[in-house]
């Protein structure tokens, strides 16, 4: 991990390209991550947000090879120019912790109840790496810090913790080893406003500090203005639009981002603003030709059904819609 500054805006850290990730289904197979190109920036911080079942942990998981049972059926991940799909399990294990960590969904309430924080830190540290117990716990104090817990709180138990508080100690754990590339998936989602806004401001605060390349799983997009500096809004399995987060969030160019910002006029009713989003997403085991966002959107005209519209812009801002495309 590299220390200072927001890190090099230019260069990838990560690169997905028309990856496909299939799980196998009692129905048949389900493509749940299906033909997405991404880049992540070094030290940039990405939200990556869509409504759930969209395939947000699916592609996320991919950048620490744990798909099982879905399985890579095409295209290529690489960090760091190294192609993930090569790499042995020796490799892939170091890999996982020392070049990416990911806070897992829910993680909060998966911490040992019958453990210590300081212990569960050290405990990371030493199965994962060369470090002797005594090197491990002299980190605890600098890892706490670095998510704002009072050290003291090192020898109290999960149960002792606050939501927020507990939410700080995973993402500690997930620092451990500091990794190049941080995953938080859906970090806030259990907490009220007010804590979340503070994990929030801690993530963001983390990237600024350590440079650490950050992804922020969300469905939640308001939570990413002020934080992201770009979003990537995916549905049913597709990045459909990718941008600056303030642009993205005040001119947002693909009508399912403007549903998720709430700001779409509901079906036929051409002017009522609605709140949240009629219709569901489609079944990913035989999704709609076309654009997958057709049937639930306002704006759908024949094409869209028929003709699947490509991701495209100037690189930095990209939109798969219709009507955005010429
Ligand atoms: N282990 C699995 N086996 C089979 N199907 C799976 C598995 N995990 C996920 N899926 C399917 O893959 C699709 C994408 O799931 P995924 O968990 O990646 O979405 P998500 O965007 O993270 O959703 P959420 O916001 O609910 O966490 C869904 O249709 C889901 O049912
Ligand atoms: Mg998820």
């Amino acid at each position: 991990m590299s220390a200072g500054g927001s890190g090099d805006m230019t260069q990838p850290v990560a690169r997905f390209e028309d990856l496909v990730i299939t799980y196998p289904s009692a129905r048949g197979s389900l493509k749940a991550v299906d033909g997405v190109t991404l880049e992540v920036v070094k030290g940039e911080f990405l939200g990556l947000v869509g409504e759930s079942g969209c395939g947000k942990t699916t592609l996320a998981l991919t950048l620490l090879r744990m798909n099982e049972p879905g399985k890579v059926t095409g295209g290529s991940v690489k960090v760091e120019g190294i192609d993930l799909l090569s790499l042995d399990a020796d490799a892939l294990r170091r890999f996982r912790w020392e070049k990416v960590a990911m806070v897992f969904q829910a993680a909060m309430n998966t911490l040992d109840p019958v453990k210590t924080v300081e212990s569960q830190i050290v405990e990371t540290i030493v199965q994962h790496s060369q470090e002797t117990k005594e090197q491990a716990r002299a980190k605890v104090q600098g890892l706490l810090e670095l998510v704002s817990i009072d050290p003291a709180r090192a020898k109290s138990y999960p149960h002792e913790l606050s939501g927020g508080m507990r939410q700080r100690v995973v993402i500690a754990l997930a620092l451990c080893l500091s990794p190049d590339i941080l995953i938080a998936d859906e970090p806030t989602t259990a907490l009220d406003v007010v804590v979340q806004a503070g994990v929030m401001r801690t993530l963001k605060a983390l990237q600024a500090k350590l440079g650490v390349t950050t992804i922020l799983i969300t469905h939640d997009i308001s939570i990413m203005n002020g934080t992201a500096d770009r979003l990537a809004i995916m549905y049913a399995g597709k990045i459909v639009e990718v941008g600056p987060t303030q642009q993205v969030i005040a001119d947002p160019q693909h009508p399912y981002t403007q549903a998720l910002l709430g700001a779409v006029p509901a079906i036929g009713s051409g002017t009522t603003v609605v709140k949240g989003i009629p219709g569901s997403p489609p079944d990913l085991i035989s999704p709609p030709a076309g654009c997958r966002f057709a049937p639930r959107c306002p704006y759908a005209f024949d094409r869209c059904t028929k003709e699947e519209p490509p991701l495209v812009g100037d690189g930095k801002d990209m939109v798969a819609c219709w009507l955005r495309t010429k």
